[in-house]
């Protein structure tokens, strides 16, 4: 068909899943910003409706979706309120979940890959990644710094979207 949905999410979180505080990242590392940023350019990205006001505007070069149970227009965003909805897009590239707690908890049965930046230190948090550990197998390390370690994780048995 040549347009199979590939979904991979893209996490940041401490050793103890912490990945917000507050509605906001507990920390700034804009070397994880900027591997954010290389790996999502020019693909789709979706998130929670708290994700994107966290964020506070569509981020360029991406095409934005916001999943959300109200009727709201975000100008320069797609808004959807099923993840089911994700199938009838006409799109490019990979779809990629970039949170937060809920979208992940919801969208990771889907996702074949997970994009995991684990944070060396600990941090105060209020939401959690949920646990994956038993369904996702780590592929590789792709990147290590003192601040952190990116892992590339591939489901073992990811579910179409029905
Ligand atoms: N460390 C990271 O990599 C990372 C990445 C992203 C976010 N975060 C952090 O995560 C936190 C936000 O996460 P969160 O879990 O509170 O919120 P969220 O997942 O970003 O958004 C939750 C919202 O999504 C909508 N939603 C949820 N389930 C839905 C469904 N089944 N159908 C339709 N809409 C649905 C609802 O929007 P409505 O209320 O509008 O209906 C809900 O309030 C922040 O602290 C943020 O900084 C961290």
């Amino acid at each position: 068909m040549g347009n199979e949905l590939k979904i991979h999410a893209i996490v940041a979180m401490d050793p103890s899943q912490v990945i917000g505080y507050g509605n906001e990242l507990p920390w700034h590392l804009p070397e994880d910003l900027k591997q954010f940023k290389q790996r999502t350019t020019g693909h789709t990205i979706i998130m929670g409706r708290k994700t994107f006001d966290s964020i506070g505007r569509p981020l360029p070069n991406r095409r934005n979706i916001v999943l959300t149970r109200q009727a709201i227009n975000i100008s320069g965003v797609e808004v959807i309120h099923d993840l089911c909805e994700l199938r009838e897009l006409k799109h490019n590239g990979t779809l990629f979940i970039i949170g937060g707690a809920e979208i992940y908890r919801l969208a990771l049965p889907y996702c074949h890959g997970i994009y995991l930046t684990r944070l060396k230190q600990e941090y105060n948090g209020d939401v959690y990644f949920p646990d994956f550990e038993g369904n996702f197998v780590a592929k590789q390390d792709i990147f290590e710094n003192d601040d952190f370690t990116v892992t590339q994780w591939i489901n073992k048995k990811p579910q179409p979207l029905d």
